[in-house]
């Protein structure tokens, strides 16, 4: 049988909860399939970790990740331990360290998911987010001058490099062709007369080997518009690191909030492990109360499922988000209801039986 090796990282605040639920609701797929297996693999790293070991995951860790198909990530990030630290000692360091460099982040409004925009069609929220993953704004490139002194600098650079932006340029691109989609850049070429200039040459020239693909360009700041006035317009969207980030939360925000939004951090290759993690952080404010949203969890496990080429099961997945948005019963606070969050993925499994 085909068993995928899963390493998984809960992580800190609701990671926990979240991913117990996801693990519960792969092992449910799995079972019903019967032709393939997941074997889990649990690290405990985080910042607890840190508290008591003083680093987010051992000297081996990610050796110990390489070994495994996939990660599936809770959060990262509580209060005590800087988050500039938690998140590059563990999350960027997986990201980079495998060269997880696409970051996919379907934004796209189910029926039944509340929505804070009037006038707008639902199936006019529908698109995909191709983040670049690897470097940009976050290449974590830099220098602090003169610490703690008057004349104090700090400098934080962009990092563009020609392999890097053609990447995941060229793999939006293919996106597009593939499910006859448009495809959108957004960059900021006007102030950012560097990095953003040279993304969108980039864009071009890229774009030379897709004629059939219809391209269109925004400014972050009009997009960023755009997507709360007209989000009809966006399809496939390619864009750098930073401003994927910001955006793919206004895209939560508009699509059903962040209990539900998910994603992807791909290396392609599949050289190394790539990872599937809800975009949303730790969410100190509601840990440990049973009121945490599990369902981005389950949607990047779909992504999980599509990544190892499970399509039918990645499709059952989202039909049963959506089976449940319209239902209403068994939901989170988030989404206006009462359940805790093992019951949300108790019934997300309770539909997998019941429809297998
Ligand atoms: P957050 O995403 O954790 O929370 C923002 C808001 O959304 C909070 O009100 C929270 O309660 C709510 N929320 C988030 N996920 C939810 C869910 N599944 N169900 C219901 N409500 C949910 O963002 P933040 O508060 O800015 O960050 C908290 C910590 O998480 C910080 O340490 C931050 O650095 C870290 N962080 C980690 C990741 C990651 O691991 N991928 C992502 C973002 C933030
Ligand atoms: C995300 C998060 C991370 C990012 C942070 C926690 C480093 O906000 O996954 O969106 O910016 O990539
Ligand atoms: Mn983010």
């Amino acid at each position: 049988m085909n068993t995928h090796k899963i390493a998984v990282i809960a992580g800190d605040g609701i990671g926990p909860e979240v991913i117990s639920e996801g693990m519960k609701v792969l092992r449910a797929v799995a079972e019903i399939d019967g032709g393939f297996g997941f074997d889990f693999t649990e690290y405990p790293w985080g910042c607890r970790y840190y508290l008591e070991n003083g680093c987010m995951m051992p000297a081996d860790g990610m050796a110990r990740l390489a070994e495994h198909d996939a990660i599936f990530l809770g959060a990262v990030g509580y209060p005590g331990v800087p988050d500039h630290i938690s998140l590059w000692d563990l999350l960027l360091t997986i990201r980079k360290g495998f060269d997880q460099y696409i970051n996919l982040r379907p934004v796209k409004l189910l029926r039944g998911a509340p929505c804070p925009l009037a006038d707008v069609k639902r199936e006019d929220i529908d698109m995909l987010f191709v983040r670049e993953n690897s470097e940009g704004e976050y290449a974590g490139s830099g220098s602090w001058l003169f610490r703690g002194q008057p004349n104090e600098v700090v400098i934080q650079d962009g990092v563009f490099s020609r392999r890097g932006c053609e990447r995941v340029i060229r793999y939006a691109y293919e996106l597009a062709r593939a499910q006859k989609k448009t495809l959108t850049s957004i960059s900021k070429g006007n102030a950012l007369n560097y990095s953003m200039v040279f993304w969108d040459q980039i864009f071009a020239e890229v774009g030379r080997d897709y004629p059939d693909v219809e391209t269109h360009s925004y400014l972050v700041d009009a997009a960023a518009m755009f997507m709360v006035k007209d989000p009809g317009r966006f399809e496939i969207v390619v864009t750098s690191n930073l401003f994927g980030d910001i955006l793919t939360d206004l895209g939560a925000a508009i699509a059903g909030g962040m209990g539900l939004a998910a994603g992807a951090n791909l290396n392609p290759e599949r050289k190394f492990p790539s990872m599937f993690e809800p975009i949303h952080g730790s969410a100190p404010d509601i840990a440990g109360q049973g009121k945490a949203n599990p369902l981005a969890t389950v949607w990047s496990a779909s992504q999980m499922l599509e990544f190892f080429g499970h399509q039918a099961w990645a499709g059952r997945l989202i039909e049963i988000i959506e089976e449940m948005l319209v239902d209403g019963s068994v939901l989170t606070p988030d989404l206006g209801g009462s359940a805790a969050t093992a019951e949300v993925g108790g019934e997300v499994v309770r539909r997998l039986r019941a429809g297998a």
